[in-house]
């Protein structure tokens, strides 16, 4: 078993792999994060958010990033379509958080249900972990659909939380 963290995860499904970010990836990177409809129901901290430069911001994913977060790119025959994430290590307990968001143009082809099924196939059966969760906005129902067909149960509903706007965010807590 594999302790994460430890590597970079390259993970490969029959139509998608998920692996880490590259220079080449810049411009999709940068159509991603300057999208309304894809930040809409997600938090204001992310990490490919944090710096004007989404060079720099791909510089800094596997050091600074990497100390919380293992953010990977969502390719579809070699083509970037979106984030992987794994946040919120706690390894006394073994547990991770996960999230995914892809350019709006690959929506609605099952590819964030198949990235999330690659992660869980990967963090259960090649590394210790052994309790992953998830947080969807409540409006966010594409989200929920994708946790659901995973396996996901919902745990808290709709729990006020800081996800970086003037108001709490009412968030679902899931776990697997
Ligand atoms: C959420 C997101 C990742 C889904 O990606 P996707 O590849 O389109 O998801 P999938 O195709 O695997 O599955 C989506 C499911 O939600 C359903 N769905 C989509 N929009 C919906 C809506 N408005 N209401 C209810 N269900 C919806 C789809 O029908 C599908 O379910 P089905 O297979 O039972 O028909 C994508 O829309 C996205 O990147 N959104 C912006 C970022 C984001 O919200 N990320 C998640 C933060 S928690």
């Amino acid at each position: 078993m594999k302790k994460l963290f430890s590597e970079i995860p390259y993970i490969k499904g029959d139509r998608i792999v998920l692996r880490r970010i590259t220079q080449d990836d810049a411009a999709s990177l940068r159509e991603l994060t300057e999208s309304e409809a894809v930040y809409r129901y997600l938090p204001t901290f992310l990490f490919e958010k944090k710096y004007d430069s989404i060079e720099y911001v791909i510089d800094r994913l596997y050091d600074e990033c990497f100390s919380e977060s293992i953010i990977l790119g969502v390719f579809l025959d070699e083509e970037f379509c979106g984030i992987a994430e794994m946040y919120g290590f706690r390894d006394e307990i073994h547990k991770i958080s996960v999230g995914y968001r892809l350019l709006e143009r690959f929506w609605g082809q099952c590819i964030a249900s198949e990235a999330l099924a690659l992660m869980i196939d990967y963090l259960y059966n090649e590394t210790d972990i052994e309790i992953i969760t998830a947080s969807t906005m409540i409006e966010n129902r594409a989200s929920a659909r994708v946790l659901e067909k995973n396996g996901f149960d919902l745990v808290v509903h709709a729990v006020p939380e800081n996800w970086g706007y003037d108001e709490p965010t009412t968030t679902d807590k899931w776990i697997r």
